[in-house]
């Protein structure tokens, strides 16, 4: 299955968020696609209600015949941006690899809700469209012009006639070295999402998922608001795993 780690690793944390909840809980998959995380998951939690939001007309259609062939009548899709689904309360929020800023517009929904978050993040080359502006997807709206070196792309950087240090010193041109500091920006990025949550009043937690060393785009930030008493100790607890589902 496509993502089956990942989903996997959204499903053991939701099954912690759903347990110590009496009421079944309204969970949102933003930027779902056609479903590969919403689906296996509304299979999975039937007591709870899905909404999928996704702004491509093709992959909602898709979506919404999968849930009819599947028979989940938990399921349901709505087109539009994740920026415009403000109208409906929800309690748990989730975004698998939504692109660029999109999955800051559902942390920032969540938080605006109150809802608990597990996302897993894109890679982050997109957030650069809206730096200046443009939407999370495109850079047709952006002007902003590159010019940090790890803005460009990882191999690009270590071929550069520029570099130095030790990664240049190396005889595979530094690409380990490369990539690892390109995963230290990601996660630092990542902490950077928890922490705006914490200082709304959140607990959060910066994950790995499930087999993760085997898959890019692997984090999964977890986060419950401080308020909702029967979420205390979630995080600690899954981070009592040493901070990887694995
Ligand atoms: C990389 S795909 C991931 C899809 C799905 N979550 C999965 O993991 O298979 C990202 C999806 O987010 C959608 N998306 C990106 N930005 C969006 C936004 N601002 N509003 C709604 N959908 C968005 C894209 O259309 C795309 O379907």
């Amino acid at each position: 299955m496509v993502k089956r780690w990942q989903v996997e690793s959204f499903a053991v944390v939701l099954r912690r968020l759903a347990h110590v909840v009496r009421k079944p809980l309204r969970i949102v998959d933003f930027g779902c696609g056609t479903g590969t995380l919403l689906l296996p998951l509304a299979h999975m939690f039937q007591h709870c209600s899905f909404v999928g939001v996704e702004m491509k007309p093709a992959a909602v259609a898709l979506l919404q015949e999968r849930a009819r062939a599947a028979g989940l009548a938990n399921v349901r899709a709505v087109r539009c941006m994740i920026e415009e689904y403000v109208h409906e309360p929800f309690d748990v929020c989730l975004a698998l690899h939504a692109c660029g800023n999109a999955t800051d517009a559902a942390m920032l929904l969540a938080v605006k809700r109150r809802a608990a978050y597990v996302v897993s993040p894109c890679c982050v080359g997109k957030l650069k469209f809206s730096l200046a502006g443009g939407s999370s997807f495109s850079p047709s709206q952006a002007t902003y012009t590159p010019h940090m070196p790890g803005e460009r792309p990882v191999a690009d950087q270590n071929h550069s006639s520029g570099t130095t240090g030790p990664a240049a010193d190396r005889k595979d041109g530094g690409t380990a070295v490369a990539s690892a500091a390109a995963r230290m920006c990601k996660e630092h990025i990542e902490l950077d999402r928890n922490l705006a949550a914490e200082e709304e009043g959140y607990r959060t937690g910066l994950l790995k998922c499930f087999q993760w060393e085997a898959m890019a785009k692997n984090d999964l930030l977890v986060g419950v608001p401080a308020e909702r008493s029967e979420w205390a100790g979630l995080v600690e607890a899954l981070h009592g795993s040493g901070g990887s589902m694995a």
